[in-house]
């Protein structure tokens, strides 16, 4: 399934792509909402005629229609959706040959550092991990003939931004791929293929769905020719999505401008009510004119986005008690969905980093994390209040 006209840049079109994603396509029976199809295999119309679909695994239409809204708002040509965010980033690894070296940010999601460290075991390919902010760094990285540069950015947990259009045309410039995780942000604050990279992935599990309801992922080509690689690579290995959840997260898809809307302006007065705690020594949020990432965060994305992290000034004991009682703020993983979170990155999502990359990473023992949610910002902030009372 193919979007061959892309958005334009501009916010409203796009909230207006997602608000009415597959609305109306029921060619059956006029269903204003696409129904579920759950079923693994399709009638063939004769022998040797295959009609739209013929099994589950290779195609389904509730799948293809997800891939398409996400591909339309992020304007790609096409994508797969796939079980969980892990899957999709893996699946992009399938474009590389044998021992091809991946760039990758020091600062990235654990679990993908955890994926690349993995396959170079394997000797599937070769990972560097350097920090994307040093411009030494890539250099000598480029010079080294990756095939593809990973990018991450706003950046989970520090919300280090890396600028896309630049390193795009320095990747470019070597001859390798620039794939973009855009799951902290989504494609209603930024558009990483409209601003050179090759491609998009996304954890949906996050702001796609919004719900903390399904584990997904989704990959996004720039060009129809390497999403059919995609797809193929999707189906020979049956790494794609399930109907069910592709149904639910493009039920939350449709709110993903309303909801970015209300979180992030929650957000950013969290932001600034850390920002003067005096038991804050750091605030992580493009939001902020104090950011280092603050002047690409105006030139690429749209927004800030919903999360932020902050450094509290305590000890190990302090930390305890501040997170005993975080009221409307669960204590938990993972991120985007409509409810608050606060997680406590070295103990929980980046835990399969060892000690010493999570150092090189900054990950540092009082480090928090919140997704902010939809909430009423006064009991946000009053929750934090409590928490900080209790330090
Ligand atoms: C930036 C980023 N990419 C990828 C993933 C992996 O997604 P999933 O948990 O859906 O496999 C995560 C998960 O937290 C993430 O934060």
């Amino acid at each position: 399934m193919t979007s061959e006209t892309p958005p334009t840049p501009n916010g409203t079109p796009n909230a207006t792509l997602c608000a009415t994603a597959q609305i109306g396509v029921d060619s059956a029976y006029g269903a204003v909402i696409p129904p579920l199809y759950l079923s693994s295999t399709y009638k063939f119309e004769g022998l040797g005629k295959i009609g739209a679909y013929d099994y589950g695994r290779g195609g389904n239409p509730n799948r293809d229609g997800l891939a398409q809204a996400v591909a339309q708002m992020e304007g790609g040509a096409d994508g797969v959706v796939t079980a969980s965010g892990m899957a999709a980033i893996d699946l992009v690894l399938n474009l590389l040959a044998p021992e091809q070296l991946v760039i990758a940010p020091h600062d990235c999601y654990g679990g993908t550092q955890r994926l690349l460290n993995a396959r170079q075991q394997q000797g599937r390919l070769r990972v560097q991990f350097i920090d994307q902010s040093d411009a030494a760094a890539i250099a000598n990285a480029l010079g080294q003939n990756p095939a593809m540069v990973l990018v991450e950015t706003p950046s989970n947990p520090l919300m280090r931004l890396v600028d896309i259009a630049r390193l795009a045309d320095a990747a470019h410039g070597v001859g390798a791929l620039l794939v973009c995780d855009n799951t902290f942000l989504s494609p209603a604050r930024q558009r990483p293929l409209t601003l050179g990279a090759d491609l998009v992935v996304h954890s949906a599990t996050k702001f796609l769905n919004g719900h903390s309801d399904v584990v997904g992922g989704i990959a996004i080509a720039k060009t129809k020719e390497c999403a059919k690689r995609l797809s193929w690579w999707a189906n020979c290995t049956g790494t794609t999505g399930a109907p069910f959840d592709s149904y639910l997260i493009l039920r939350g898809l449709r709110t993903l401008h309303a909801r970015m809307d209300v979180q992030e302006a929650n957000a950013t007065k969290i932001a600034h009510f850390l920002e003067a705690h005096p038991r804050v020594s750091a605030v992580h949020y493009p939001g902020l004119p104090s950011c280092t990432g603050f002047a690409i965060a105006k030139k690429q994305q749209s927004g800030p986005g919903a999360v932020l992290s902050f450094t509290l000034n305590t000890n190990r004991d302090g930390l305890g008690a501040f997170l005993a009682n975080t009221g409307l703020f669960q204590l938990a993983e993972s991120l985007g969905g409509t409810e608050s979170l606060i997680c406590h990155p070295a103990s929980m999502t980046h835990r399969a980093m060892d000690q010493d990359a999570q150092a090189r990473a900054g990950i540092g023992s009082t480090l928090l994390r919140l997704s902010v949610g939809l909430e009423r910002n006064e009991d946000q902030v009053s929750a934090l209040k409590t928490m900080f009372a209790a330090l």
